[in-house]
C-alpha cells in the first residue's frame, strides 16, 4: 500500500517535471472528425519573466477554428486560402485560420507563478488519423522567445516540418531564442461502442 502510494507520487512528480518543460496540449488526443476545445498550457520553467505573447500556427486539416479570448490579452488571427476548397461537414470552405496570436495589453503578463491555458475551438477532418504538430511561439516580457515549432505531420496533404509563422516581435527585440519540438495532437479513429 505504502509502496504503491510512493510509486504513484514518484510517477506524478516525473510527469510534472517532463510536462513543465514544454507547451502541453489539453487534450493531446482527439477523434477524427471531432469538434473540440484544444488548450495550450504554457510552461514557466524557472523563467524570470512572464508571458506577453503567444502564437499558434494551425496545421493542415484544421477547420472552423475559433480562439477563446484570454483575460489581459488581445486576440487576432490570419487566414489562408484553401486550394481546392475542402468539404467540412457538408459545406465547401475556401479559407481557414492560419495563425492566432494573443498579445498582452500594455503592462499585462502571465506571471511566472501563474498558469494560463490559451484555447481554440476547431474541427478535424472526418477521415484521417495521424499526428498533427501545432507550432507555437511564446514571448516573455524580457524579450526571450521560445519557438515550439519542430516536428512532422503525418496527416495528408501536409507532410513535412511544421513551419511556424513568427509574428510576435514583442517590444521590438529578441533577447534569446530557443527552438523546441512542437506540441503534437494524436488523431485517432472513433472508439466504436460495444
Ligand atoms: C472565400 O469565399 C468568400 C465568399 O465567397 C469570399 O468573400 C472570400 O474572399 C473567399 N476567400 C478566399 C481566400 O478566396
Ligand atoms: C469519409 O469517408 C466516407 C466513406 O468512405 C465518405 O462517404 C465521406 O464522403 C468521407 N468524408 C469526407 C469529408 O471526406
Ligand atoms: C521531419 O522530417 C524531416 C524530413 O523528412 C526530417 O529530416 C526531420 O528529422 C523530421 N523531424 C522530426 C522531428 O521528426
Ligand atoms: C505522409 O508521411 C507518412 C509517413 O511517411 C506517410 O505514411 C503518408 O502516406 C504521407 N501522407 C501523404 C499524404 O503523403
Amino acid at each position: 500500500m505504502i509502496a504503491s502510494t510512493l510509486a504513484t507520487v514518484a510517477t506524478l512528480l516525473a510527469c510534472t517535471i517532463t510536462t513543465s518543460a514544454h507547451v502541453a496540449l489539453i487534450p493531446n488526443e482527439a477523434e477524427m472528425g471531432s469538434n473540440f476545445n484544444l488548450g495550450f498550457k504554457l510552461p514557466h520553467g524557472g523563467e524570470e519573466a512572464g508571458t506577453v505573447a503567444f502564437t499558434v500556427t494551425l496545421p493542415e486539416g484544421t477547420y472552423s477554428v475559433k480562439p477563446r479570448p484570454v483575460y489581459g490579452f488581445s486576440v487576432s488571427r490570419t487566414l489562408r486560402e484553401l486550394v481546392p476548397d475542402v468539404e467540412v461537414y457538408g459545406s465547401m470552405v475556401n479559407e481557414t485560420v492560419d495563425t492566432i496570436t494573443w498579445t498582452a495589453v500594455y503592462g499585462y503578463e502571465v506571471p511566472t507563478w501563474a498558469v494560463e491555458v490559451f484555447e481554440i475551438y476547431l474541427t478535424l477532418p472526418a477521415n484521417q488519423t495521424g499526428t498533427m504538430p501545432f507550432p507555437a511561439v511564446q514571448t516573455l516580457s524580457d524579450g526571450d522567445v521560445y519557438e515550439w515549432i519542430t516536428g512532422n505531420s503525418t496527416m495528408g496533404p501536409y507532410n513535412g516540418t511544421a513551419e511556424a509563422v513568427v509574428v510576435d516581435e514583442h517590444a521590438g527585440h529578441r533577447r534569446r531564442r530557443e527552438v523546441e519540438t512542437a506540441p503534437v495532437l494524436t488523431v485517432v479513429a472513433p472508439t466504436t461502442a460495444a
